[in-house]
């Protein structure tokens, strides 16, 4: 069984679908942290996306790996634990454009269909519903309030030790959106077959038992017909 999520930016996604990939006892699989590895190790290597052959080949010698650690998915680079450091502000301002890529998002789509295949798992990202897995058993595509987003977003950094105005989170948001949703290699777009779900009054419960009941009602619907 595939479960797809998709949304923007903080809307939610990693944290519903850790839920409710232990609620399932299904495998989960973070696709932005993928891309904020790449992102880390370019920024890291002072390496441009405008650099394209010495990016491409620094993509290819780029050992990434990921596993599940106190239910925790964590994310090495050649062997290294970046878990912490992917989701630092500055990797957030700049993986938007390392994201658009052709190159690393071809990688990218092949690692993550070889990740599930052969498991039932929940995966959540931006184009997962329309081109990773089009034809996913669940798709869900989550979505909140510029504002709400922001203030969730904020609780994350300051987890980090780094903390940022809400103004200037408002602003990056709206910005990696849009760059998300306009770039032409699959922007981030809601499946015709996704359910939507607003969270912005909703709680991480909420979220999670909304989910788990959609898809257990419809798999109750398909063994009835
Ligand atoms: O979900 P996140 O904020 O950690 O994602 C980081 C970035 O990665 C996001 O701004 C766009 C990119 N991304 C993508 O292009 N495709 C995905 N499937 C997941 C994330």
């Amino acid at each position: 069984m595939i479960v797809t999520i998709d949304g923007p930016a903080a809307s939610g996604k990693s944290t519903t679908a850790k839920l409710v990939a232990k609620k399932l006892g299904i495998s989960y699989l973070d696709t932005g942290g993928m891309y904020r590895c790449i992102t880390f190790s370019f920024m890291k290597n002072n390496i441009s996306y405008k650099e394209i052959s010495l990016a491409k080949r620094h993509l290819k010698k780029l050992n990434m790996s990921i596993c599940e650690k106190n239910e925790t998915q964590h994310f090495y680079i050649n062997g290294a634990d970046v878990t912490n450091e992917i989701r630092s502000n500055e990797v957030s301002k700049n993986v938007s454009k390392i994201s658009s890529l052709d190159f690393v998002r071809d990688k990218m789509v092949e690692t993550q269909r070889k990740y599930a295949k052969e498991k039932s798992i929940i995966v959540e990202g931006r184009d997962i519903g329309t081109v990773v897995f089009p034809k996913a058993d669940f798709k869900f595509f989550l979505f909140a309030d510029e504002k709400v987003r922001a203030k969730r977003r904020q609780k994350d950094l300051i987890r980090n030790s780094e903390n940022q105005s809400l103004e200037e989170l408002i602003d990056e948001i709206r910005l990696r959106d849009k760059l998300d949703s306009e770039r032409e290699n699959s922007p981030l777009m809601k499946a015709k077959d996704a359910i939507v779900i607003d969270t912005s009054v909703m709680t991480i419960d909420e979220q999670v038992d909304f989910i788990i009941d959609a898809i257990r009602s419809n798999m109750k619907g398909k063994k009835n017909e």
